[in-house]
């Protein structure tokens, strides 16, 4: 099994380009399937849930190819409304195929989601939208048999602002007849991009960038060439990994304006943030402050994908932090892990107390999800002596390539076989 070897190597300096988004390409390749014709992406990032999405496309009979960062969809001779268990399984985004395979088939076959053991991840909201537009669904255990005669706009209010189930909800309503309006919708900027690339397709979406969206459905879409923006997560793990390491580094293509309650956090921590023509800098001299209280929250809030990278910088931190996590209730799994490194962290339901260390060691340790891997590589980066990342396989997921990016930076990050 292949582990991430880490020798300590702070401070970092240097200049990396971000790669695409991993959270707006996965909606926007689902989105594909809602028209017959050819969809190209560009700025595709070249991680694992992408390879997956690849792999759904395809059974379902689209012709798909990636080529450097180009992906090119065709659903011409798309076929199929199944997407088995194996594949339903590698993810949670595979859900959001649902919607467009109702607006393009009236039907869908699928399973219970997969992805990241950061909690229970519910399926009701999808549900229950989707059956306000006029799906029927049938649940026997894990499987999911869903069919809609005919797909109408509604009115519908979400409880809670989820992100899967509102882009299911807006690629259904492009869909369906007539006008649908969606209320306390996630504001997610990748919720804007996907409804940026239906507008582009020809869908008619009024609202966008707002938690109140009006959706005329029943529009005919076309071909059509999207960039996918750059990925705010992996832009924050670089600037979460100077915090913690100091440093200095200049990010290239960084989305700057979907980073506030991040950059805000940067600053609490003592970092100083410059941004010019297109280059965000970070400057960090000093240990990090300490910051008395952080909750994660739904976008514009700070997001619950950082918070273990958050927790990582505090370890280093100049007295005692709480995080407060309200959106995934196991995301403090990796606490346990950097506890293993010598960090001090108390944890009490849904809050973690972290008395800052000016030390911590090396030590081998598991990746138990996604951004809680990535958050042990910028501690093993910080940590005296030789960290080992067992598990990496979470982090690939949605890191094109993060060790070569560290060690552009200085880190000395290999990856072992
Ligand atoms: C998306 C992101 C993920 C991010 C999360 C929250 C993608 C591919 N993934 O995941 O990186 O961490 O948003 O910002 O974009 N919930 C329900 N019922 C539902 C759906 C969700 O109760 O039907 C709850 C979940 O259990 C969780 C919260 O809502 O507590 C947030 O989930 P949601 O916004 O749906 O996250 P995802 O779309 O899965």
């Amino acid at each position: 099994m292949s582990f991430f070897e880490i020798h300590e190597s702070a401070p970092l300096s240097g200049q990396i380009r971000v790669h695409g988004s991993k959270n707006a390409v996965l909606p926007m390749m689902a989105a594909a399937i809602l028209h017959r014709g050819i969809t190209v992406l560009t700025n595709v990032p070249r991680i694992l849930d992408v390879f997956w999405m690849i792999e759904i496309l395809k059974t379902l009979g689209c012709q798909v190819c990636l080529e450097e960062d180009v992906l090119t969809i065709d659903t011409r001779e798309m076929t199929n409304f199944v997407i088995p268990r194996h594949l339903a399984e590698k993810m949670r985004s595979s859900i959001i195929c649902l919607g467009p395979l109702l607006g393009c088939f009236h039907r869908a076959s699928l399973w219970h989601p997969g992805g990241c053991s950061i909690g229970s991840r519910p399926i009701d909201l999808h549900s229950e939208i989707l059956t306000a537009m006029g799906a029927l669904i049938v649940e026997e255990g894990e499987h999911l048999e869903v069919t809609a005669e005919k797909l109408s706009g509604c009115e519908f209010y979400f409880r809670f602002p989820s992100v899967g189930a509102t882009e299911n909800a807006i690629m259904c309503a492009v869909c369906a007849e007539g006008k649908t309006i969606l209320k306390n919708v996630a504001r997610e900027p990748e919720i804007r991009d996907l409804c940026r690339m239906l507008v582009a397709m020809g869908a008619k979406i009024d609202g966008i960038g707002t938690s109140h969206l009006i959706i005329e459905g029943g529009q005919s879409l076309h071909d059509t060439t999207i960039r996918i923006p750059s990925d705010r997560i992996v832009a924050a793990t670089y600037l979460f990994a100077t915090a913690l390491c100091g440093g200095q580094i200049i990010l290239l293509d960084a989305p700057i304006y979907d980073l506030k309650a991040v950059i805000a956090v940067l600053k609490q921590c003592g970092c100083q943030v410059q941004y010019r023509k297109g280059r965000l800098k970070l400057i960090c001299s000093q240990r990090p402050y300490a910051i008395p209280y952080t909750k994660t929250e739904a976008y514009p809030g700070f997001p619950t994908d950082l918070q273990s990278l958050l927790m990582a910088v505090l370890c280093r931190a100049d007295g005692i932090s709480i995080i407060e996590e309200t959106i995934f209730e196991s995301r403090f799994q990796t606490a346990l892990e950097l506890q293993k490194m010598g960090a001090d962290i108390n944890i009490k339901g849904n809050q973690a107390t972290i008395r800052g260390t000016a030390f911590l060691h090396g030590a081998d340790v598991t990746a138990t999800d996604l951004r809680g891997g990535a958050a042990l590589v910028i501690a093993g980066i910080y940590a005296q002596g030789t960290t080992r990342v067992q598990a990496v396989e979470h982090i690939f997921r949605g890191y094109e390539r993060l060790e070569e990016d560290l060690s552009a930076l200085g880190a000395d990050i290999v990856l072992r076989q």
